[in-house]
């Protein structure tokens, strides 16, 4: 039988995901790997000596469906760190699932990353959160009832990986430290994962409210599970493009999302360059 992420080969999706980006990429090595959010894309062009892998060229990697989201990863350095950054990830509302959601998380491990940057756009749960604020992901809530780690076990990973530190403590310093001196207000709080794609009913948010969430979206969970099952570090921020349903008197569009991420990459890219200056 073949297995969850195996070819028939013996190698699995991963192996061969990292063996064409090598083909592309050569010896370059990446330190730290950034996911980007909705609206995101611009944080990718402040990326020096890139150079651009589009998924179309890695087996395994599906083309991004959603407007705002391109598919590609960008490899070059930001503040000095060799990174390579993800442009576009794989939804679980698309039909992806976790493991693919996932993929690129393992290919990054075996290209040698050793720490994850996760970044989502988010509804804000917190009654003093608005639109714009930036939250750093101290904890997660899965309520995607999805898990990438799901069936037989990975090459590297554990059968049940620990996951009482998910968001690591040193690194949520030096991004507090970072949002100082950068003078970028910066909360922190839980992050819940649904599955989407429908936003929720305002009762959804009262819910997940009492469960202790502060914002809500539909990603990153698959991502740094599979991240924390490698013992990778993580460092995660959610961007909080509107407040939750029925926190306030708008509607939730995509596109209001697309527009405030877009307004607020930059405190975002300033955040995630002051920590790496630090690594
Ligand atoms: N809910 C879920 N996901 C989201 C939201 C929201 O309000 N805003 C941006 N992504």
């Amino acid at each position: 039988m073949i297995g969850k992420g195996e070819t028939g080969s013996g190698k699995g999706a991963a192996d061969l995901a990292t063996e064409a980006v090598r083909r592309e990429l050569g010896d370059f090595a990446p330190r730290v790997a950034v996911v980007l959010g909705s609206g995101l894309g611009a944080l990718a062009e402040t990326v020096r000596e890139a150079r651009r892998v589009p998924y179309a060229r890695i087996p395994g990697f599906p083309e991004p469906g959603v407007a705002g989201h391109t598919g590609q990863l960008v490899a070059g350095t930001l503040a000095g760190v060799p990174v390579l950054v993800q442009q576009g990830r794989f939804h679980l509302y698309e039909g992806h699932s976790a493991a693919t959601a996932a993929l690129p998380v393992r290919v990054f491990h075996r290209l040698g990353v050793t720490t994850l940057v996760v970044t989502n756009a988010a509804g804000g749960l917190r009654p003093t959160f608005e639109a714009g604020s930036l939250m750093l992901i101290a904890d997660h809530i899965n309520l995607m009832w999805r898990n990438p780690l799901f069936g037989p076990v990975e090459p590297g990973e554990g059968r049940f990986p620990d996951m009482s530190d998910p968001y690591d403590a040193d690194l949520r310093a030096l991004a507090r430290d970072a949002a100082r001196e950068a003078k970028v207000p910066l909360e922190e709080g839980v992050y819940a994962g649904l599955l989407g794609p429908s936003y929720e009913t305002p009762a959804e948010i009262r819910m997940l409210q009492r469960l202790g969430a502060d914002a809500v979206g539909m990603s990153t969970v698959p991502e740094v599970i599979a991240a924390r099952a490698r013992a990778m570090r993580v460092l995660g921020f959610s961007m909080i493009t509107n407040l939750a349903a029925g926190l306030s008197a708008e509607k939730i569009s995509h596109e209001d999302v697309l527009a405030m991420g877009k307004r607020v990459a930059g405190d975002l890219a300033k955040l995630i360059q002051g920590v790496l200056v630090k690594l």
